[in-house]
């Protein structure tokens, strides 16, 4: 299918905000293509950013039928413009929309949808260090009907965002506070797809955590509340002894993470050992008190690698690494970001160059 490209009004002279945040500025265009089951996929365009007309019965409004992606744009120091691993985003795109009861995006459109966007919009991909365009792929149930069944009508659009690291320290490391009241997500459930209700059913906990003084929640699992899942909208790994390398296994209620995979490979490289396991908090507790757990830390494309400083568990609070960030977070986040601003070779092809 080809893509419309119509032209636009772009915003001239462009000059990015110093404070970027996160999500708070968008480029000029947006790339948006229409399904019904008659027709499949159509209308593939790159056009204007603009709002969005739904009907008040769309199902999305409704039944919360929606799934998104995020993937990074990453300026090289040549100028250039690296996409990373496209591929396992519109991959991961696809197994939420199976999960969701929603028609998938042929990969080969989606890619060169973001890649078509991101060359259109380069000029706002910004250069600053650890800054990115963020790309935010969504697909939603446009069809006007209250009822519970797949619907017939969907909107794909996808937006684009120039970002600061998640969290405004950058490298530093973050509070992080484990509910025992809520949960995020259990196994059958859409834990593993990118859906919004996954996010909205951790706002409150997460306003909890911001209340005790901490920034993000770790989740334990839903049915024994003791094994770790994830944490915020990140996969969490542990260090042990400096040397091994665990990350709770994929249970069915854990995002299938870009970054974890990719800090898995990473780690291997640096000839750490590395194992995926069902991880139990209460060992977890024990390994930190003996000394044995040296780092832990967050893996996500917004915030790349955040280092936990420390942990917030029934009015206990136990810092980690002495609240410092360990010398294992430090070389992955070295490792991954100079391959995806281009620093370092990309010896496992993961970069695609769009500019
Ligand atoms: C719940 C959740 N876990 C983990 C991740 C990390 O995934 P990725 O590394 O692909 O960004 C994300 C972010 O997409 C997320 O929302």
């Amino acid at each position: 299918m080809t893509i419309r490209i119509l032209p636009v009004i772009e915003t001239s002279p462009l000059t990015l905000p110093s404070e970027l945040g996160f999500g708070r500025y968008f480029t000029d265009r947006m790339f948006t293509q229409r399904y019904a089951a008659t027709t499949g996929w159509h209308d593939a365009v790159i056009g204007p950013y603009q709002p969005i007309s739904l009907d008040p019965a769309a199902q999305v409004l409704h039944n919360g039928q929606m799934i998104f992606e995020g993937t990074k744009a990453y300026r090289r120091a040549d100028g250039g413009v690296n996409l990373f691993r496209p591929d396992r985003n519109a991959a991961r795109f696809n197994r939420s929309a199976q999960r969701m009861g929603m028609p998938e995006v042929p990969p080969e459109l989606h890619i060169r949808a973001i890649e078509t966007l991101v060359k259109l919009e380069a000029r706002w991909v910004p250069g600053a260090p650890n800054t990115a365009l963020y790309i935010r792929p969504t697909m939603i149930a446009t069809e006007k009907d209250l009822a519970v069944r797949a619907p017939r009508e969907f909107l794909h659009f996808i937006i684009a965002s120039p970002v600061a690291p998640y969290f405004a320290g950058g490298f530093a490391p973050v509070a992080v506070y484990v509910p025992h009241d809520y949960v995020r997500a259990v196994r059958g459930g859409t834990g593993e797809a990118k859906t919004p209700g996954n996010y909205a059913g951790s706002i409150k906990a997460t306003e909890e955590a911001l209340a005790l003084g901490y920034q993000q929640v770790l989740w334990l699992d839903a049915i024994e509340r003791r094994y770790v899942d994830e944490v915020g909208a990140m996969n969490i790994a542990f260090v042990y002894d400096g040397t091994h390398l665990c990350t709770p296994a994929l249970s069915g209620a854990i995002l299938h993470g870009v970054t974890r995979e990719s800090i898995l490979v990473l780690a291997r490289d640096l000839q750490l050992t590395v194992s995926e396991d069902r991880i139990d908090f209460l060992e977890v507790l024990a390994d930190i008190e003996r000394g044995r757990i040296t780092e832990i830390f967050g893996m996500g494309t917004g915030a790349v690698i955040a280092p936990v400083g420390r942990l917030g568990y029934q009015g206990r609070d136990i810092a980690i690494n002495d609240g410092e960030p360990g010398p294992v977070a430090r070389r992955l986040f070295d490792e991954l970001t100079g391959i995806q601003y281009g620093r370092l070779p990309d010896r496992h092809g993961w970069i695609r160059s769009v500019a």
